[in-house]
């Protein structure tokens, strides 16, 4: 069957890259409408193909590159292009930089937010990303395992990726050539690798159960590749363990978790201590009680239990659980509490939120609106804003400053090198 073509599918045009949108594509001007071209950069001068359309914008690639704007270097990996793991590796570090710092203050500007609190962006450097989440694919060629192809399901096989840490990279021919027995033709599987204090800790989510023969060689991947823990798990299902070696451990202010399989861990260890750093820099002196919410397993309650009791809430349940008996371990439960709870329909309210001196929260992507709300109408003297994505970041800030807080700070980071996304922490006082 011959795939209709997209409206203006095929066209071409020469135009002038003139800034970069949101995931970090060139965005030039055609017949007055946006077109966003992978790649590229303002000053670029390129000849484009237009490839469909969407909600009045035209997307295209690069034919030919005619002149190069200013700040492209060549991109260090050579996966990139295809790959879509990385969006601006052709892009000086330092502009980078600017721009996504420039993210937060155009997404407090659309809020009414003034940008002067946006200090400078905190880098993390390439090759230190613990925690990846890779899909695999078993093909006439082999095995490819690496990030999915830019809007795309194909997988784009990444034996050199340069984001990862050299401990996760190590594991991928080893974790390749495992796949390659137990993968049937054509299937495919996602892999978690999260590199822990004692070993890599990976997960093989696929949908078809692992048989006998494919535990077997499970289990001596675990071996030769000195795997803390594997599990496997169906698509949201529950993990169960293949191999389990040494618990794979991660360390918060010296606090030993044991983070349950695929469980979420800040994606790099350098980020982590940052964020911690900004998260304690917040609190309010003295603070005697401070709620930790969506406090995963504790990366941000161990650290603030050296300074204040601590409740942290948690929505998912073995994260929590990791948690506790991390608490517990360390002879911590009269200090750090913990309560599962869906924040998101529940968050806590003005009565909850009464005899705390601080709460940090550090939601998913779509921020935590209703929490804001409840923030602004309670009487918390402090808040410290911890988020993934600047404009829900944004619009819970506006909230806040409605309801009586000043933003005090807000501090830009970059977990997520050569791509899009932007981080950041700020600190909300009354
Ligand atoms: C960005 S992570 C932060 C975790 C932790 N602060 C850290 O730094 O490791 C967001 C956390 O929010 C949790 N979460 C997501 N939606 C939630 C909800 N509706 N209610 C409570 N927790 C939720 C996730 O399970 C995850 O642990």
């Amino acid at each position: 069957m011959r795939r209709k073509p997209r409206r203006g599918g095929g066209r071409q045009a020469e135009v002038t890259i003139e800034s970069l949108g949101g995931r970090g594509d060139g965005v030039a001007r055609l017949d007055g409408r946006p077109v966003f071209v992978p790649l590229t950069l303002p000053g670029d001068r390129v000849r484009l193909r237009i490839t469909g359309e969407k909600a009045g914008a035209f997307k295209a690639e690069v034919i030919e590159l005619l002149a190069g704007g200013p700040g492209r270097v060549e991109p260090p990996c050579p996966h990139y292009g295809p790959c879509g793991g990385c969006a601006l590796q052709h892009l000086e570090a330092g502009r980078t930089a600017s721009w996504k710092r420039e993210q937060v203050v155009q997404a407090l500007a659309r809020r009414g937010l003034p940008g002067e609190a946006v200090r400078p962006l905190i880098a993390v450097p390439p090759g230190s990303r613990r925690r990846a989440a890779l899909a695999a694919v078993r093909t006439q060629a082999g095995v490819l395992l690496g990030f999915h192809e830019r809007a795309s399901h194909k997988v784009i096989d990444a034996p050199g990726c340069r984001l990862l840490t050299p401990g996760l990279t190590a594991v991928l021919p080893l974790l390749r050539a495992a796949l390659a027995g137990i993968l049937a033709p054509r299937e495919s599987a996602d892999v978690t690798l999260c590199e822990t204090e004692s070993g890599v800790d990976l997960l093989l989510i696929s949908r078809r159960p692992p048989d006998l023969a494919a535990r077997e060689a499970l289990a001596e991947l675990a071996r030769s590749a000195d795997l803390a823990r594997l599990s496997w798990a169906p698509p949201d299902g529950e993990p169960e363990p293949v191999a389990r070696r040494r618990p794979p451990r991660i360390s918060f202010a010296g606090v030993a978790v044991v983070p349950p399989p695929g469980g979420f861990l800040q994606p790099s260890a350098e980020g982590e201590s940052a964020l911690t750093r900004l998260v304690l820099d917040g609190l309010p002196a003295p603070a005697e009680r401070v709620l930790d919410l969506y406090a995963g397993c504790g990366a941000f309650s161990f650290p603030l239990a050296e300074h204040a009791r601590v409740h942290a809430v948690e929505g998912d349940e073995a994260a929590l659980a990791a948690l506790r008996t991390a608490a517990r371990g360390a002879g911590l439960e009269g200090r750090v509490s913990a309560e599962a709870r869906d924040l998101a329909r529940r968050p806590l309210q003005a009565s909850e939120l009464a005899g705390f001196d601080c709460a940090v929260f550090d939601p998913p992507r779509a921020g935590a609106r209703m929490q804001a709300e409840a923030f602004a109408a309670s009487d918390l003297p402090a808040v410290v804003a911890v988020s993934c994505n600047p404009n829900t970041f944004a619009r819970d800030a506006r909230i806040l400053v409605h309801g009586g807080f000043a933003l005090a700070e807000v501090t830009p980071l970059d977990q997520f090198p050569w791509s899009g996304h932007v981080e950041l922490v700020a600190g909300f006082k009354r």
